[in-house]
């Protein structure tokens, strides 16, 4: 396999691009070169700001014993996986063989973060279903990377979906999924995977929300190449109903009232900026969040809204998080 060692000329950048080796039969090509849009503009709505900040990195398909073996390692650490729940190699391994794709971020030889997904077949659509994602704390912006190279993946096997769940609670992955992928999702489970072991989902019950990533709408394309303006939260309150009315009380908030009767275009859910600290300093109050966006998510879904985008800002010194929902979305079709 032949490795790409690109220069990137932008000078932001600290040295080089987040480089790529083949995979299959389409090459890695580092989007700043692609789409010159991306270094004219410096507003700060759009999302090529977090780009590479990295120095020597390399995304690739796993291939060799030794690469399985440090993906288990890499997942123990994201996670603090348990034996029980890694995914063991002698699984990785005929998923990334058979269809499916197992990629390893490498900063030189160390693994630093990773990506398993496999053909699926869903609402008889055959997808890619992408399992887990993950990177150590301190390589925040290679899970772009990485999710971006997914989508090269999919593409190149003429697919339009990628699928996943996640914890709705989790802002930053709320952020990520819908604000930087460009995902939408009107499925809500209610546990999903049974109780769960691992430090990030312990304590609650496992609710997630199937995600859909068309990967071929406009949508989609400007989010992932770092065009796409995002509305800022104040231009959301504007025009959407917030549907939960919540409180500060001491570090965290609380809701102090709900509302299933709205009928607006646009509806806002607000979710915790910080679940995990939640459930570590007040776990009663991880699950009255989790009992009130169930109740309103579950409600909102059926009655026709889809979930299509996640504002997040920091407002006097606090970080605020909201789900938009708007009415007929349906991004399923090629542009
Ligand atoms: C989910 C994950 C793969 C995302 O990858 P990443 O490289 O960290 O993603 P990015 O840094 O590109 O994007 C995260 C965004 O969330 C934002 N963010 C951080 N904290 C946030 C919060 N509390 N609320 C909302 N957004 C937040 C970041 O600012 C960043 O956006 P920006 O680039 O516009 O600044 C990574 O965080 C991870 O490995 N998490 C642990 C494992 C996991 O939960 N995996 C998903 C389920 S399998």
């Amino acid at each position: 396999m032949s490795l790409y060692l690109k220069k990137i000329s932008n000078f932001t950048l600290t040295a080089y691009a987040l480089l790529g080796e083949e995979l299959d039969d389409f090459d890695w090509i580092p989007y700043e070169q692609n789409n010159p849009e991306q270094t004219k503009s410096s507003s700060n709505r759009n999302f090529h700001k977090s780009a590479l900040k990295y120095k020597v990195m390399l995304i690739r398909k796993l291939e060799t014993p030794q690469d399985y073996e440090a993906c288990e390692n890499t997942m123990r650490e994201i996670w603090q996986f348990t034996e029980r729940d890694v995914i063991p190699s002698h699984l990785l391994k005929p998923i990334n063989d058979q269809g499916g794709l197992v990629l390893g971020a490498f900063e030189h030889d160390k693994m630093v973060g990773i990506l398993v997904g496999f053909l699926a077949y869903y609402k008889g659509i055959l997808h890619h279903h992408s399992h887990v994602t993950g990177v150590l704390n301190k390589y925040k912006g290679v899970g772009y990377k990485l999710k971006q190279k997914q989508r090269e993946f999919a593409l190149s096997q003429g697919l339009n979906l990628v699928t996943w769940t996640f914890d709705p609670l989790q802002s930053s992955n709320a952020y990520f999924n819908f604000a930087k992928l460009g995902v939408i999702s009107n499925t809500y489970y209610r546990n999903y995977y049974g109780k769960m072991r691992d430090e990030l989902n312990k304590g609650l019950a496992s609710d997630r929300f199937l995600v859909e990533w068309w990967i071929r709408t406009k949508n989609v394309n400007q989010r992932v190449n770092g065009i796409f303006e995002q509305p800022t939260l104040d231009e959301a309150l504007t025009h959407a109903e917030v549907a939960n009315k919540t409180r500060k009380t001491g570090n965290m908030r609380k809701n102090v009232s709900y509302d299933l009767h709205l009928e607006s275009e646009k509806i806002l859910v607000e979710i915790p900026s910080d679940i995990t600290t939640m459930k570590e300093k007040n776990m009663p109050l991880a699950q009255e969040w989790q009992d009130v966006t169930r109740t309103l998510f579950e409600h909102y879904f059926c009655t026709g809204y889809t979930a299509c985008n996640v504002l997040s800002e920091i407002k006097e010194a606090e970080r605020r998080t909201y789900y938009l929902l708007g009415r007929d979305i349906h991004e399923n079709s090629e542009d």
